[in-house]
């Protein structure tokens, strides 16, 4: 099947994309409000963009025009906190997406625990497996819809013990979620390492493989 890009209205390009590009890792963000309320809600357009220094980028959209409670936030104060869930708080993270007023705090409402920062003043989640404190870096924004993929630098991140060896992360016993489509989670499943990749060295590679 062919389908034009250009013919599909913005609902049928978002079913269209958020279903090939999967599966994508949740970014589950408390932001403060100014009356001080702990927000909570997940993002799943997430990724990683730089190491030096540590970029995470998510992508938020608007709600009937307006910015979500999480973007509002995050402009007002300049800072957000990354937590990482587990497959034992799959629905939590499902539950935290639901819509409430700002003055409604999802982490209070759904009964889960936060610690101060170290760096701000946005608390992270007390039982994520991983939170990483950030402070807005960059806000750009993307396409017709008011949607802004806002860039935030890592200054702390916060790992449960025991998930880190030799600098890595256990992924098995980090047991992340992830989104498909709508209201679809995936775990991990089979876990497969390549190892021997034989890398032909540049001496006998051709001028223009360089
Ligand atoms: C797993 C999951 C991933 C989501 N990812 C995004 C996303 O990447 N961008 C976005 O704008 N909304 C996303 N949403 C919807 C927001 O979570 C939802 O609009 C939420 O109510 C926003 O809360 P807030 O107004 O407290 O910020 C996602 C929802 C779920 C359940």
């Amino acid at each position: 099947m062919s389908i034009d890009a250009r013919s599909l209205s913005p609902e049928a390009t978002y079913r269209l994309m958020s279903g090939i590009v999967v599966p994508r890792p949740i970014a589950w963000i408390t932001t403060l409000s100014p009356m001080g309320v702990v927000n909570l809600a997940p993002f799943s357009c997430f990724t990683f963009l730089s190491n030096k220094p540590p970029l995470l980028g998510v992508n938020v959209g608007r709600k009937a025009g307006q910015r979500k409670d999480t973007g509002a936030n995050i402009h007002a104060l300049g800072e957000f906190v990354v937590n990482i869930g587990e497959g034992s708080q799959m629905l939590a993270i499902h539950e935290s997406s639901a819509e409430h007023a700002p003055d409604v705090s999802e982490a209070e409402l759904l009964g889960l625990g936060t610690l101060p920062s170290e760096t701000l003043r946005v608390p992270r989640l007390a039982d994520a497996p991983v939170s990483m404190e950030c402070r807005l870096q960059q806000v750009i924004p993307f396409g017709d819809t008011g949607a802004e993929f806002i860039v935030g630098e890592v200054l702390r991140f916060h790992v449960r013990e025991g998930l880190l060896h030799d600098g890595k992360i256990d992924t098995r016993a980090l047991d992340p979620v992830c989104r498909i489509g709508g209201p679809n989670y995936a775990t991990l499943g089979e876990i497969v390492t390549l190892r021997g990749m034989r890398q032909t060295p540049k001496s006998v590679l051709p001028e223009t493989a360089g």
